[in-house]
């Protein structure tokens, strides 16, 4: 199985990634760092942390990270995920505290004893986590396999115009780890998690399916975020895609942020490579090639869902 890191901001999407990741058998969830983003960090470690018990993975270790952004607390931001993170769905506490440590040494502790390109990350929250780590530890960058990163968007943004939260939550987070982090990084982005909605008839079947199933439906239930098709699982196409790569299709791409402070702040600037070597003139100030999400096998991504989320008790 895949050795995964999971960073996150707990979030209704966080949640149903983690029961994803804990449901499946090709997935070793080896810990969860956690980031303020969603909602302030203390809220999300606390969230991740009652998350895993309700699924039966208090094993699990947690370790909190970065309290706010790198260069600027962005506004104040309307509560999709409930004033709790989780659509006000009240879960039982966790007896287990969070480390001791911050998630960028305990991620650094848990790397140093691994095998080169042994780990995954799957960061599905704003990049200040990944962008410390790389920062201070790149002796250990070799020993992440891959970065899997929910954030951006090549069109139309959710927060703003043309910014997608958890890039716009910290834009330079997201420029230092994806302009020049050498890391092997799969964004994905609005263009493809905007498609992996579930509906009410989703939601039916995750109540029928189990007691964890029906916790689930009744986060996405409280869940602001909703369009035509029903409720969007960005984060959840991250987990996805590690499980099964052939639920996407990417291209190769330079990728760029706009980290200025007008209206652009927090957009991911594509660039869809023209040739095997960067370069070219594209994304001038990008480095690290990425690969980004331009499709996803929807009905198989729900299926995936449905049949693995409610599992257990
Ligand atoms: C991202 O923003 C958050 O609200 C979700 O959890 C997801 O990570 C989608 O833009
Ligand atoms: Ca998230």
């Amino acid at each position: 199985p895949t050795r995964l890191v999971i960073d996150c901001d707990p979030g209704i999407d966080d949640a149903v990634s983690l029961a994803l990741a804990i449901g499946s058998p090709e997935i070793d969830l080896r810990a969860v760092t956690t980031v303020a983003g969603n909602v302030p960090v203390e809220l999300t470690t606390n969230n991740a942390l009652r998350i895993l018990r309700a699924f039966g993975r208090e094993d699990v270790p947690v370790a909190r990270g970065a309290a706010r952004a790198l260069v600027r607390v962005p506004r104040a931001h309307p509560p999709v995920h409930g004033s709790n993170g989780l659509g006000g769905v009240d879960l039982p506490p966790s007896a287990t505290p969070p480390r001791a440590e911050h998630a960028v040494y305990f991620l650094a502790s848990l790397l140093r004893e691994a095998q080169t390109r042994s780990v995954t990350i799957a960061a599905i929250g704003p990049l200040t986590n990944i962008a410390l780590f790389v920062a201070l530890h790149p002796e250990l960058i070799d020993r992440i396999d891959r970065l899997v990163v929910m954030g951006g968007a090549v069109g139309q943004g959710n927060i703003t115009p043309v910014a997608e939260f958890n890039i716009w939550a910290d834009p330079e987070a997201a420029h230092r780890v994806l302009t020049g982090s050498d890391l092997d990084i799969c964004l994905i982005g609005l263009d493809v998690t905007q498609k992996a909605t579930i509906d009410e008839r989703g939601l039916a079947a995750l109540r029928a399916g189990s007691d964890r199933g029906g916790l689930l439906a009744e986060m996405i239930a409280g869940y602001a975020d909703r369009g035509p098709d029903g409720w969007p699982l960005h984060d959840v196409v991250a987990i996805a895609a590690i499980i099964d790569p052939t639920l996407i299709r990417t291209r190769p791409a330079l990728i760029e942020v706009d980290t200025g402070f007008g209206i652009g702040r927090g957009q991911t600037v594509c660039s869809f490579t023209r040739s095997p070597a960067a370069g070219n003139g594209d994304a001038p100030h990008a480095t690290t090639r990425t690969q980004i999400a331009v499709d996803l096998d929807v009905e198989r991504f729900r299926e995936m869902i449905l049949a693995r989320v409610a599992a257990g008790a």
